[in-house]
């Protein structure tokens, strides 16, 4: 499914202070990514066709209500905690749609694991890296990182959006694997699903509590209001 601007919506593109990431300005001012598949939409997304630096290129936008981290980024998150060339391991992959935007940024040399344990989401995903060699789609359980140890290697970054009320262990195990020291984490907690009786502030003042004890210190965290209830992102560093 692809859905183009009409003809006579006019775009000016300018570049995001997070190389990689571009805002459309029209009528309403939107984030995008250069598309790495042109004509392709990956979740029935508007694509824009607009002159960049004297090229006419194909732009898709980023929408905040669909993927956690452009919502954060709209909201002025200070980093991105990946770019171009970045080896990304992304759990919860889900069907691809935040995933088709960090592949556009982190372009040809950077690299996406990307874990799903939904067969039907995998399926979905498989479809979403056609022509997108820089994600590979391991069908596993982030509970056992030890079984795709075969397929992945020490990387940059891990993002973590898997909705599990033991999500921070699971990121925590995955670092132990995979993170570099001194790698970046993003992990999007959801109050509701880790404890539906305590504060929101409280869930996450525990949830911060414990990225520390296993070596992930947190630089910045963002409430994703009003895109998406009760869901904070939080960024930070590995030092173990
Ligand atoms: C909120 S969705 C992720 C959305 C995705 N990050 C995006 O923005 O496009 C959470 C996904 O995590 C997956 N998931 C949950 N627990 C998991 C686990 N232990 N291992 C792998 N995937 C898991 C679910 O099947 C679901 O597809």
């Amino acid at each position: 499914m692809r859905s183009y601007s009409k003809p006579n919506e006019i775009f000016l593109l300018e570049s995001h202070r997070f190389p990689g990431i571009f805002v459309a300005r029209g009528l309403e001012d939107c984030l995008v990514t250069l598309n790495k598949t042109p004509g392709k939409s990956i979740y029935g997304e508007k694509l824009i066709l607009s002159f960049f630096n004297n090229k006419r290129l194909e732009f898709r936008v980023w929408n905040p209500f669909r993927s956690k981290l452009s919502a954060a980024i709209l909201l002025g998150f200070n980093s991105l905690y990946f770019s171009r060339g970045s080896k990304i391991l992304y759990i919860g992959a889900s069907t691809g749609t935040t995933i088709s935007h960090c592949s556009d940024i982190i372009g040809r040399k950077g690299i996406i694991y990307a874990v799903e344990f939904s067969y039907k989401c995998i399926l979905q995903l498989l479809f979403t890296c056609t022509n997108r060699e820089n994600i590979i789609p391991i069908f596993g359980d982030a509970r056992y990182p030890h079984k795709y140890q075969i397929i992945v290697p020490i990387v940059d970054s891990i993002i973590t959006d898997i909705s599990q009320p033991d999500q921070t262990r699971i990121l925590g195990l995955n670092a132990l694997y995979y993170l570099k020291k001194k790698g970046s984490f993003l992990i999007s907690i959801k109050t509701r699903n880790i404890d539906s009786l305590s504060t929101e502030e409280a869930v996450f003042v525990g949830e911060k509590e414990k990225l520390c004890k296993l070596g992930l210190f947190p630089t910045e965290q963002i409430s994703l209001e009003p895109y998406d209830r009760s869901h904070a992102l939080i960024g930070g560093y590995f030092n173990l």
